[in-house]
């Protein structure tokens, strides 16, 4: 597929590196194709995270995730889901690659900056669950 779905995660918005992570994506040759600042709710963070929820980290990640702005986007490219992993790197920062967003920008294993899409039916879910069909284009 060419699109996948991403967001900035809380540490990375409070930070300030907003700008600094949205520049590295265009770099890398994706289209931003619907972009917003958006909070989530405990329960709409939970959600998003279903597929986790047995997992023993759920609790934090959802509370982690309603702490602070978050920036959702609808990006395009070639082959987009796989190239955005690689571009953001390992879930744990330590194990990230040099030069992904994670091994600049993450903090933790939790506040890891960023959220990629690990499939193209996942990207399409994940867009539509933050974008109305209005938003993109
Ligand atoms: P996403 O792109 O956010 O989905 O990350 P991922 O696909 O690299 O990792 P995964 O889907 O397995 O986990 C979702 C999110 O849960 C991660 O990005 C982290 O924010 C958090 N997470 C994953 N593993 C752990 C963990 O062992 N401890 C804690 N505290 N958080 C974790
Ligand atoms: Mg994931």
């Amino acid at each position: 597929g060419n699109r996948t779905f991403t967001m900035i995660k809380p540490d990375a918005v409070g930070a300030g590196n907003t700008g600094a992570i949205i520049k590295m994506i265009e770099e890398a040759g994706f289209k931003i194709v619907a972009m917003k600042k958006a909070l989530l709710t405990k329960e709409r963070a939970g959600q998003f995270y279903e597929v986790h929820k047995e997992r023993p980290f759920y609790n934090d990640l959802t509370t982690y995730m309603s702490s602070g702005a978050i920036v959702p986007m609808i990006l395009e490219k070639d082959n987009a889901v796989e190239d955005f992993r690689k571009l953001i790197g390992a879930t744990n920062p330590k194990e990230a690659a040099e030069g992904t967003i994670r091994a600049i920008f993450a903090e933790s294993i939790e506040a890891n900056a960023i959220h990629g899409s690990d499939s193209d039916e996942n990207a399409e879910i994940e867009g539509k669950f933050f974008f109305a069909e209005v938003e993109k284009f």
